[in-house]
């Protein structure tokens, strides 16, 4: 089997857009591909954290993507500081990244200017963080939104360095991406994402979700309720898309927006529906995890130890090849 590897912060949340543009992908692709999905919390120290709360946030993540259908049969979710191989592998990869092409990284140029006082060397060192995470593992096929595309190009790129320097050693690897590979935030103009503060949480209360989308955009051309609309540029018909049965979308949505038959309330009540139908499920499941603490505890750390000894085999293959083994002893 083909090694898929993915990553995800813990920065405390998760949203329907990292769900529909990410993790529904996971789960449907764990039963074609040996799994890896780590919870990267060295990624999340390039931003300030709150050490007391991060151990809570990991759980909470890990527990979360159980509950949206990650079987732990099938995918080793584990916790990416607790294999030490990946920062190991960052420093041999330092050596070979392209400092110009770290600084010129949308990520990088972004998370600096939004944070001129914490602009630290582990937010431009986080692409070569990232391609250790996937190259240990030899990672092929790396599922994951628009916004990491380049960052999986890079890893590429690391890998054919690598590979020509020293010998064929890592696969160059892939993007993966959904049929929604970006979904919008509330405020229709930016991408969904916690730190812009235009998400709808997984875990959010209904009466709280319906408050965001009652007020969210839609078509500026509705203004009165008679007013016709094109679902096409409406950002509520975006999630329609994502939740709605196929006939009720076009045959309801789609075409009573185009005729004014409903009106943005009505339509945004069937949206709400049709979006809890999708999570009760993930939100049920995650009420009987969180009791489980222990449970979740001995599954991270038995996947621990698997990654260990794979990373721990891909460290003595390449530390062979660059000449880091003191052959002399022998
Ligand atoms: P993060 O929460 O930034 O660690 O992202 C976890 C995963 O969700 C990554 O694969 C992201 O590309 C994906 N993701 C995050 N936000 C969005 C979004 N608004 N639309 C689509 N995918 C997203
Ligand atoms: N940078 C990714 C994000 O913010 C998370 C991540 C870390 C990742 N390591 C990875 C994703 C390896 C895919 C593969 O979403």
């Amino acid at each position: 089997m083909r090694v898929l590897f993915t990553g995800i912060q813990p920065t405390g949340l998760l949203h329907i857009g990292n769900y529909f543009g990410a993790i529904k992908n996971w789960v449907e692709l764990q039963y074609d591909y040996r799994s890896y999905i780590s919870i990267v919390d060295l990624h999340a120290l390039t931003i300030r954290h709150d050490p007391k709360q991060m151990p809570e946030q990991v759980f909470d993540l890990a527990v979360g993507l159980y509950a949206c259908g990650i079987d732990q049969e099938k995918t080793t979710l584990f916790i990416q500081s607790e294999v030490p191989g990946h920062a190991d592998l960052t420093w041999i990869f330092n050596t070979l990244a392209p400092l110009g092409e770290l600084e010129r990284m949308t990520q990088f140029k972004d998370k600096s200017a939004r944070n001129r006082k914490n602009v630290n060397v582990g937010l431009l060192d986080y692409p070569v963080l990232q391609a250790s995470d996937i190259l240990i593992y030899k990672g092929e096929i790396v599922p994951v939104g628009e916004d990491q595309v380049q960052h999986v190009e890079f890893t590429r790129e690391i890998a054919r360095y690598f590979n020509s320097r020293y010998g064929k050693t890592f696969p160059e690897c892939q993007a993966r991406l959904t049929h929604t590979p970006r979904i919008t935030g509330l405020d229709g103009a930016s991408k969904m994402s916690k730190s812009l503060g235009n998400y709808i949480g997984l875990m959010e209360k209904e009466d709280e979700i319906w408050k965001k989308l009652s007020v969210a955009k839609t078509d500026p051309a509705r203004v009165r309720r008679t007013d016709p609309g094109n679902p096409e540029i409406c950002n509520i018909y975006s999630y329609h898309k994502v939740v709605t049965p196929e006939t009720e979308l076009s045959d309801y949505i789609a075409s009573g927006c185009r005729s004014a038959a409903i009106g943005c309330l009505d339509c945004k009540r069937r949206l709400l529906n049709n979006l809890m139908k999708v999570l009760d499920p993930i939100r049920e499941e995650y009420g009987s995890l969180c009791g489980k603490r222990e449970y979740v505890r001995e599954l991270l750390d038995r996947n621990a130890e698997h990654c260990r000894a794979v990373a721990r085999q891909t460290m003595l293959e390449i530390k062979e090849k660059m000449g880091l083994t003191a052959v002399w002893k022998i």
